[in-house]
């Protein structure tokens, strides 16, 4: 063999390496021949074998004959609080090697990355600097890989299709995912848990991932009408790339990883972003007894509204959402969205009544602005849209871009055919960010609905209170098919990692549009405003099927939203999840355990309550024989006394949950 020749195959050099805290992570940077890869042992089992790193830029790869330049390393632990969240502090704490690359030859374009290893995951990012030959950044794909090393099962959706994030999850073997969307899950043969996803996604396309051979999935960028995908001016960071990494299921879901990747409160004083739940003007509409359009059928009219408004005030409820508000919906808005008008109602929609109506109630009308994809006609009404809202003290809103994915609607600047862009490429990155920082100035909460995954972005931007983004309760009302049990459980361990949804729960009817069955007992309404985290819950039903179900709405009025602390007290991707919180606002503990379509007896301990306190137990759980299937109205409310010595054994109907509240005696 030739010196040349034997060069060329040797193996590659460790350049960086990093172990979390703990020591339970190390990752390692190598050069082959001046090609970056990186790996991932946890406890020295190796988890990400080398994987490629680097960039497909419009003048070329960025991913070979490189050298290193520099590195630094630090140590950082702090814990900072949530406004609002799961738990109320969040500790951070990671070991970091930044390593700055650079070409040996050509243009010298120079780049860094960085490793920031928990001891629960990492995240790592590109980070482009100042330089003298590089002005800007024309992105045609990332390089980036994830060679997944043992033997694993993945829970995915498929990414690049129509519906954005709206599919059931799959599970499969890992050798055998398409393109597909993050978070992805997957479950090793021996129980190691890893999801692969992104953190502090600003100003840069969403990461899919494609699976190249085996294992080996390779980032490929959300598309851009401009043909590349992303087009930054120097310097500039990319998100992170990221892996939660835990022997426990519960583990991924316990984790801060994503939130503590991206930037600190960028808002400051944020007491108004209110953690509440909220009634609606909306499940009649996707049940198709009333419609959004004008007319006989219409919802939001000022009459309907009161009512609905009477009833939250009655039951305790902070907001209603009224949908069908403004004018734009007579028609096929679907992906029409430029007769939207944002700035005034429907003649009979008296904003201005039922806003001071509302108040005098302690009800805030809760804002809509579906887009129906026309994004720039929404920007140019964003300004006088959101000071009508603020005005009318309503703070908070949910967004809508419905249309199919590749079809969101841009300008294109030489004046010829509509530009079409992805939900979730550069474009709507900005869009997103756009509209969440104007809300900011006036104070006013964001949920969009159909819109970019969540990266944490609420770190930053606390207003950013919930949003979609999978198959929601709505799918339940006309899905084809509705969502099955365990679409709910999936959900926690997949779409959750990245944050919160208004996944809208609470349809104690259990039925949808003509009467279709909702795959679920009626216990497991209420589970899933403890099981699907978000900090803002709608009861989604109708008032008059509240009224039909007296006790089991007793468990959604009182529910809490804003929590001290989360915990996962058991669970298995797809197949069942119990999660317990603590209420911030008193002492009182919620539990809410979902299964699939499987019935499960789990066995849990109380040890998460203060010692040496009682409490009492209101258990609403599956009545015998219930069944989603056949019974799924049998539902059963008990009370008893229990203390953190205690055990309880949950009995789960199949398609069914259990709802405890425990409150101090
Ligand atoms: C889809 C949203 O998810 C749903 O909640 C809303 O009612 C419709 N779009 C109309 O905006």
């Amino acid at each position: 063999m030739s010196l040349l020749a034997f060069i060329a195959r040797a193996e590659p050099v460790t350049v960086a390496s990093v172990a979390s805290p703990g020591n339970v992570l190390t990752v390692s940077l190598q050069l082959d021949g001046g090609t970056p890869s990186y790996r991932v042992e946890r406890l020295g089992d190796t988890v990400v074998a080398d994987s490629r790193l680097g960039f497909q830029l419009r003048d070329g790869r960025l991913d070979r004959d490189l050298t290193v330049l520099g590195q630094a390393t630090r140590s950082f632990d702090e814990t900072w609080e949530q406004p609002w969240g799961e738990r109320r502090r969040v500790r951070n704490h990671y070991n970091e090697v930044a390593v700055q690359l650079g070409e040996r030859g050509g243009a010298k374009r120079r780049f860094e990355v960085v490793f920031r290893v928990y001891d629960d995951g990492l995240g790592f990012r590109y980070r482009f600097p100042e330089q003298a030959g590089m002005r800007e950044a024309i992105i045609d794909d990332e390089l980036t890989e994830f060679a997944i090393a043992p033997d694993a099962t993945a829970w995915w959706i498929p990414a690049g299709e129509p519906i954005h994030y709206e599919y059931l999850y799959q599970r499969t073997p890992l050798d055998q995912v398409p393109l597909v969307h993050t978070p992805i899950t997957l479950r090793s043969r021996d129980g190691l848990h890893v999801a692969i996803h992104e953190a502090a996604l600003v100003d840069y396309a969403g990461m899919w991932l494609r699976r190249i051979d085996g294992q080996r999935l390779r980032a490929q960028l959300s598309p851009s009408a401009e043909g590349w995908k992303v087009r930054r001016t120097l310097p500039f960071a990319t998100p992170w790339r990221t892996l939660q990494i835990s022997d426990r299921a519960g583990g991924l879901v316990e984790s801060d990883l994503i939130l503590n990747l991206n930037e600190p409160n960028a808002l400051g004083d944020v007491s108004w972003v209110k953690p509440s739940k909220y009634l609606g003007v909306w499940w009649s509409m996707h049940l198709d007894q009333e419609s959004w359009a004008t007319g006989p059928k219409h919802a939001a009219t000022t009459a309907k509204t009161k009512k609905v408004i009477d009833f939250a005030a009655a039951h305790g409820f902070r907001g209603v959402l009224v949908e069908g508000w403004n004018p734009g919906w007579d028609g096929n808005w679907v992906g029409n969205g430029d007769a939207f008008d944002f700035t005034r109602p429907t003649a009979d929609f008296d904003i201005e009544a039922l806003s001071a109506y509302g108040a005098k109630k302690g009800v805030r009308l809760i804002g809509h602005h579906e887009t129906g994809c026309a994004v720039e006609h929404y920007e140019d009404q964003l300004g006088a849209a959101l000071d009508l809202y603020a005005r009318l003290g309503v703070d908070s809103f949910k967004s809508g871009y419905v249309c199919d994915d590749g079809q969101v609607d841009r300008r294109n600047p030489a004046g010829g055919p509509l530009w079409r862009e992805w939900h979730d490429g550069q474009f709507m990155a900005r869009h997103h960010l756009k509209v969440v920082q104007e809300a900011a100035r006036r104070h006013i909460a964001v949920n969009p609905h159909e819109p970019i995954k969540d990266t944490g972005l609420r770190r930053t931007y606390p207003n950013w209170i919930s949003r979609e983004g999978a198959r929601g309760m709505e799918y339940n009302a006309w899905g084809q098919p509705p969502n099955p049990p365990d679409h709910e459980v999936n959900l926690v361990f997949t779409r959750l990692l990245a944050g919160p949804m208004d996944y809208t729960p609470g349809i104690l009817s259990l039925k949808g549009r003509g009467g279709q069955a909702i795959p679920s007992t009626l216990a497991r309404q209420l589970a899933l405003y403890v099981a699907i985290y978000s900090p803002i819950q709608m009861a989604a039903d109708l008032p008059e099927h509240y009224l039909q179900h007296r006790e089991a709405f007793r468990f959604i009025e009182d529910v809490a939203v804003d929590w001290d602390d989360s915990r996962v007290l058991n669970g298995e991707v797809g197949d069942y999840v119990t999660i317990v919180r603590k209420d911030r606002h008193s002492r009182d503990w919620f539990l809410g355990s979902i299964t699939d379509e499987h019935g499960r007896v789990l066995p849990v301990s109380l040890g998460f309550l203060e010692p040496g306190v009682r409490y009492r137990a209101e258990i609403y759980r599956d009545g015998d024989g219930a069944d989603f299937r056949r019974n799924p109205f049998a539902f059963v409310r008990d009370t008893r006394e229990v203390t953190s010595a205690d055990a309880l054994t949950l009995v789960l109907a199949p398609g069914g949950g259990q709802a405890i509240r425990f409150t101090p005696l």
